[in-house]
């Protein structure tokens, strides 16, 4: 079983950041050895040190396997980590576990308190607005909840919006590298994470958001009320018909993984000189020096010199696939 390894003076900070991404496995005990104190981890967190350890169960919790009326052989197809959005846990059932996927979900609610609904992806995300469906398994029938991230909170349906809890560090990472004097636009915008996340942690001189998905916008809408936020501008539409009577910004965010580039010249027309660009997209691990030289030729044949100034692996999308984003300052 994983688990993030801490020094003993950094643990409880550490501690504090697993449980704000919900990463924590609360059936088993912390180890401690030597000056180190592992935590037990559901899903792989970016940017921690993660080890191999066996972890002792906590009294009283059932284990997982013990509720489960699978086939022993077919026991190791389960996946070994799930995704949570507020109180639903997002299940991926392989093919072969399918007959038994009442039990699996049925077991997980069981052992998993601070949860009421389990789903399974139908789908993966697609079309313009990145949407996927999800069917429910067992609790409470809905799709939609409150999740908190990074001290905000958002309501997400699972099937009117792109959401993904995973990346609530790289929202965080990029929210604490902006500084109090910029102008920010997120494209892409989708139910407001980025912006909310930003506002609460930099307080900018302005947040604003573009988004396509009318369903998406108005989650994005409501989550401004939750939070009591009412500094964002948020714009329901297609950037390319949005930002041409928009101004200059000083950061613009483009979380649009599969085709970000494609709106890197629309975006340098709104840029200054220093703008900073945090362009997200996908690559297979041996393909991120390269890339570089394409966003560069890209920029250069919109009439603009770029340098980079990081390049962060944020998450994998399939095997040797990567999320990485591309921090961009513009000449
Ligand atoms: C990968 S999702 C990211 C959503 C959000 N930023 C997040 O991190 O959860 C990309 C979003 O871009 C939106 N989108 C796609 N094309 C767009 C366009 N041309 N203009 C505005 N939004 C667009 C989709 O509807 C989707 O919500």
């Amino acid at each position: 079983m994983k688990g993030v390894q801490a020094q003993l003076c950094n643990a409880q900070k550490i501690k504090q950041e697993l449980i704000e991404i919900n990463c924590i496995d609360q059936k088993y005990k912390p180890l401690k050895e030597g000056s180190y104190i592992i935590f037990p981890i559901q899903f792989v967190p970016e940017g921690y040190s993660v080890v191999e350890k066996e972890f002792e169960a906590k009294t009283n919790t059932p284990i997982l396997s013990n509720l489960l009326n699978i086939p022993e052989p077919l026991l190791k197809k389960l996946p070994s980590s799930q995704e949570r959005v507020g109180s639903i846990m997002i299940l991926e059932i392989p093919e072969e576990l399918e007959p038994y996927e009442t039990n699996i979900a049925n077991a997980h609610l069981k052992i998993n308190k601070d949860i009421t609904t389990i789903v399974k992806k139908t789908d993966v995300h697609h079309g313009v607005f990145r949407t996927r469906g999800v069917k429910i398994l067992a609790g409470i029938n809905t799709k939609c909840s409150i999740h908190k991230e990074s001290s905000v909170r958002l309501k997400i349906h699972l099937e009117q919006t792109y959401f993904s809890a995973r990346l609530s560090n790289e929202r965080l990472r990029v929210a604490k590298s902006v500084k109090s004097t910029e102008n920010v636009l997120v494209m892409f915008s989708g139910a407001a994470p980025y912006p909310l996340v930003i506002w609460k942690h930099a307080k900018p001189q302005s947040i604003t958001g573009i988004e396509i998905n009318p369903k998406a916008h108005e989650l994005a809408v409501e989550n401004l009320r939750l939070n009591k936020c009412d500094d964002i501008q948020l714009y329901n539409g297609d950037v390319r018909s949005v930002l041409p009577s928009l101004k200059k910004f000083d950061r613009i965010i483009m979380p649009l993984p599969k085709t970000s580039e494609e709106f890197l010249p629309l975006a340098l027309q709104h840029c200054k000189q220093g703008t900073v660009i945090n362009l997200y997209t996908f690559l297979h691990v041996d393909g991120f020096e390269n890339e570089k030289k394409r966003l560069s030729l890209i920029c250069e044949r919109a009439g603009h010199t770029i340098m980079f100034s990081n390049m962060v692996p944020c998450g994998q999308h399939a095997p040797y696939i990567y999320r990485v984003c591309y921090d961009i300052i513009v000449q």
